[in-house]
């Protein structure tokens, strides 16, 4: 049966129920419970865009806007342990409705997404890059915003800023890819972040989830003098 035929077993009633048991079940976790207590405040509206983003996944509608990696990104303390923990409790939900269309497709997906979340979570809490420059310099120029369409090819390739030029990258919306060549290492930066790029360290910037960022350009003031 094609993905399209499951879904036809399945209703937004079936998918508002799943996430309204759902969050109901997991309020009440000891681990999980507080950490959705502190940041969720109004609950109405995170079950309706709960709601989008399932049905989104599930029915291939599109009205979910949200954008659920960075969100998860800037929570403190998350652990493979609270995503298993979250991925068990979804698994009994999905279960005891006793919908197996919508307990395979969910399950899968729940899955897949919180393999994703861990992933750039991890990465961005053990690799971190300076984000405040060092004294003495001053601004310069700035470089256009850049989104996935207008990314020009050699930033994607290895590349170095001008000598002597620092560079602060903030991260408007999305997520990028920021990759220094010598210790083959990824910096994950997430919307709202920023990070220093130091002279003479080559390196390549990709999206890792579309959205915008846009460079400032910094040198020492000594450097202004002798130009
Ligand atoms: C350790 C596991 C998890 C925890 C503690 C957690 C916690 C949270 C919290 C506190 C929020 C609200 C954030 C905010 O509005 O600023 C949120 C939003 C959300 N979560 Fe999770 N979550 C977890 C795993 C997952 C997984 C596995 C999925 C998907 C399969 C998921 C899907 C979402 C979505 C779609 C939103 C809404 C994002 C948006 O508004 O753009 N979460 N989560």
């Amino acid at each position: 049966m094609t993905d399209t035929l499951h879904a036809e077993h399945i209703s937004e009633a079936d998918i508002a129920g799943m996430v309204s048991l759902f969050y109901e079940r997991i309020r009440q976790d000891k681990d999980l419970g507080p950490i959705f207590e502190a940041n969720v405040h109004d609950w109405d509206e995170h079950l309706v865009v709960l709601t989008d983003f399932w049905s989104a996944l599930i029915l291939g509608t599109r009205r979910f806007k949200g954008a659920p990696i960075p969100k998860h990104a800037a929570l403190p303390d998350l652990s493979w342990p609270l995503f298993e923990r979250w991925l068990a409790i979804f698994r009994t939900i999905t279960h005891d409705i006793g919908n197996p269309h919508l307990q395979h497709k969910a399950n899968m997906m729940a899955e897949r997404i919180a393999a994703k979340l861990w992933q750039v979570y991890k990465e961005q809490t053990v690799m971190t890059l300076p984000d405040t420059l060092p004294p003495g310099l001053e601004y310069y120029s700035q470089s256009p915003v850049f989104t996935p369409e207008t990314l020009p090819e050699k930033l994607k390739a290895t590349h170095t800023t001008k000598a002597g030029t620092y560079g602060l990258l903030r991260v408007i919306s999305g997520i990028v890819r920021f990759t220094v060549e010598h210790s083959q290492t990824d910096y994950i930066v997430t919307s709202g972040k920023q990070i220093v790029i130091e002279p003479d360290v080559p390196h390549h910037v990709q999206f890792e989830l579309s959205g915008s960022f846009q460079i400032d350009f910094y040198r020492s003031k000594d450097h202004v003098k002798r130009d």
